[in-house]
């Protein structure tokens, strides 16, 4: 029994659970997109099945030192020989949506040249085992696993990436476009290429800033060109998904960091695909850091392409306050004078604050900033230290966390802002990057020796939550 039974046997419809606004129960609206999200490097193993090539990821990982106990995404959670049982689950847990990321080095191995069909069947089985249980799928084309022999040509660096990913987003399209709706481009654009080329923290592990710079810049180019293509080719909703973090002045006096701050992480991306201009502070940057010779005419109005969607990923605010003579952050270069700070609150296993509040804000502030836009949150959750008994598993931290979030979420909607859906993280615990397998993020826990997947207790809770369209007052 790999828990979907269980699962799938107390989900006939509880009507004592119908959601009542006159108590106070918070409802949301008709429609609203529930669903969990994984990312392909993460769940699938698999790594040398049916023509895949080799990724950044897997080079990465097999690189001693990288990994936290040398932990690679070669087995991972065996999804790509369990996807069916995995989708049954999510059946189970009543989603009406499930996030997914297409593994580029499966389809074009080469990262250029000839498509692998033998890749391509696998997404397609997915995506019809989703369909067949009424799973809408919410494919992203990039969660930052490059085909290493683009790597060897220069990476994100280079700006003959771009073009590559493009290819690769209209085969994908070409083969499931008939059935899939909605595309994401890029996951997080900022994390691929500051903690992968300027900290070295994830793959492909380079420490060069002016090469994170032009990273930015090929990425986001990539995924306008990927729009723009795809949209010639019918893909009826287009979006992007971008990790977002208010920031948060931790002392008075600190507008100035807070704004260079929100420039780097937010806004460099904002900007440039919303409304095509990089904010000031950013082209001031990164003039001081390699120049703008990577920036050619026409580049913005490529990137600025009509987007039905910006996916929201939020886990947490960033703090700050000015403080003279701070050497700057690697991980957000141009950020000199200014002392990235850990507020006095609880934390996640990541050791990452939680504050729900910032997830309202930021909702609000893009409604009011970016109003031509529609949102869905593509990734929210939390890691705690989860253990087995048996065949529970007791996260009430979780359970908290989602229920503070889903709260604020509400609030936002409430107040104006145009939130679509919402997607935890994760639904299956995974390949947290750096951290291998010790950072468990899943509403369903997965025991790595046996493969076997048990439901959280909040994978249940979560149900409920879905099932009532709403939380409880
Ligand atoms: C963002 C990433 O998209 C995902 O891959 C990662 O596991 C989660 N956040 C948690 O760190």
């Amino acid at each position: 029994d790999d828990g979907g039974d269980l699962v799938a046997a107390g989900s006939s419809r509880d009507t004592r659970g119908e959601p009542d606004a006159a108590r106070g129960d918070l409802v949301f609206p008709d429609g609203f997109i529930w669903g969990a999200a994984t990312a392909a490097y993460q769940i699938e193993g698999a790594v040398a099945e049916d023509g895949r090539g080799a990724s950044i990821w897997d080079v990465f990982s097999h690189t001693p030192g990288k990994v936290a106990s040398g932990h690679t995404g070669d087995i991972a959670c065996d999804h790509y020989h369990r996807y069916a049982d995995d989708v049954r689950l999510m059946a189970g847990l009543g989603l009406t949506a499930y996030r997914f990321s297409v593994a580029w080095p499966r389809i074009v191995p080469d990262g250029s040249g000839p498509v692998n069909p033998a890749g391509l069947d696998f997404y397609d089985r997915l995506v019809d085992e989703l369909l067949g249980h009424g799973i809408t799928p919410y494919p992203t084309l990039y969660h930052w696993d490059l085909p290493q022999t683009l790597e060897d040509r220069g990476g994100w660096a280079a700006r003959d990436t771009a073009y590559r990913f493009a290819e690769y987003a209209l085969a994908v399209h070409r083969r499931l476009g008939d059935r899939v709706r909605c595309w994401i481009t890029l996951n997080e654009p900022w994390v691929a290429a500051f903690l992968g080329y300027a900290t070295g923290e994830h793959a492909p592990g380079r420490r060069d800033v002016p090469a994170a710079f032009r990273a930015v810049h090929h990425l986001l180019l990539g995924h306008g060109l990927a729009a723009s293509a795809l949209r010639s080719a019918g893909a009826a909703q287009l979006a992007l998904t971008l990790s977002l973090s208010p920031v948060i002045e931790a002392r008075p006096g600190s507008g100035e960091a807070a704004a260079r701050v929100d420039a780097l992480a937010n806004r460099q991306f904002l900007d440039p695909a919303l409304r095509g201009r990089y904010p000031e502070e950013v082209l001031k940057i990164m003039a001081g850091h390699g120049g703008l010779g990577h920036i050619r005419d026409g580049d913005l109005e490529t990137i600025h392409q009509p987007l039905d969607l910006l996916g929201v990923n939020y886990y947490s605010p960033t703090y700050v306050s000015a403080a003279e003579g701070e050497p700057a952050n690697p991980a957000f270069p141009g950020s000199e004078g200014i002392r990235f700070e850990r507020p006095d609150r609880p934390v996640t296993a990541m050791g990452w604050p939680i504050d729900a509040d910032g997830l309202r804000t930021l909702l609000l502030r893009l409604s009011r900033d970016y109003p031509e836009v529609g949102l869905i949150i593509t990734e929210n959750g939390a890691a705690f230290d989860d253990r087995a008994d048996g065949d529970r598993v007791h996260d009430p931290e979780r359970i908290a966390y989602l229920d503070g979030h889903l709260r604020a979420v509400h609030d936002a909607i409430m107040a104006g802002a145009d939130l679509r859906g919402y997607f935890v993280w994760s639904l299956l615990d995974n390949f947290e990057w750096a951290y291998g397998y010790h950072k468990r993020f899943g509403i369903v826990y997965v025991d790595y020796t046996t493969m076997r997947r048990i439901p959280k207790e909040s994978a249940l809770w979560y149900r409920d939550v879905v099932r009532r369209n709403g939380l409880r007052n």
